[in-house]
């Protein structure tokens, strides 16, 4: 396997690691990263750790950028991957007056232009899609580069709020109750 994340930051994650770094030297996995370990967390789990993980896949976007978590990642050479990079198609984002005006300027869409973002700040977009056409349109990317007052622009739409905050611990509640058949 490529890549294996570890996904939630809940239950005996230091003994869920040391499995992952064992199948890491067993040639059974060659990346191993983790999803939604806040600073809070990785705090925690880093000293425990001999492998470092490759990404911490996060919640970000326009609207949550993860500005301290970024900074925290860079100490250790860890990548942050975005999940809800369009922000699960929020139509507030994707409708955004100055992404809109932005997106005309080079003639992409705000969709385009928001991985863009992403690319430019060294993050790894992981967008979905279903549609033909915006699979098209988010490989369509490569050919644009946003300039420096586009990208202030878009790094002053922070809130610093998403729609999931693994340091709440009801959330570790009720991802217990899933169960795996
Ligand atoms: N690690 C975690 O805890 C975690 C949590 C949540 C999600 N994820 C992962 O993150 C990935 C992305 O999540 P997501 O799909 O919910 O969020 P997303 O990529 O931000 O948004 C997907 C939505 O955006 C639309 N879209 C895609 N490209 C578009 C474009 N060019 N223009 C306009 N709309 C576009 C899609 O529509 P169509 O489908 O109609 O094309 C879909 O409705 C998934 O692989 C998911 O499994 C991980």
């Amino acid at each position: 396997m490529d890549l294996y994340l570890l996904h939630q930051p809940y239950g005996d994650t230091a003994g869920a690691w040391k499995a992952l770094e064992e199948a890491v030297r067993a040639g059974k996995i060659k990346s191993v990263g983790i999803s939604n370990h806040t600073v809070k967390f990785m705090k925690k789990l880093i000293p425990q750790m001999e492998i470092m993980p490759v990404v911490n896949q996060m919640e970000c976007n326009p609207f949550f950028q993860q500005k301290e978590l970024r900074e925290y990642l860079k100490q250790y050479g860890i990548r942050m991957e975005a999940w809800y990079p369009l922000g699960h198609a929020n139509k507030k984002l994707l409708t955004e007056k100055r992404l809109v005006q932005i997106g005309e300027k080079y003639g992409k869409s705000v969709a385009q232009v928001i991985l863009r973002w992403h690319l430019q700040e060294g993050i790894i977009a992981l967008p979905k899609a279903t549609s033909l056409e915006h699979i098209r349109d988010n490989f369509n990317i490569f050919d644009f580069a946003l300039d420096d007052e586009d990208m202030s622009i878009i790094r002053s739409m922070d809130t610093g709020k998403g729609t999931h905050n693994p340091d709440n611990m009801a959330n570790a509640v009720t991802l217990s109750m899933y169960k795996i058949h």
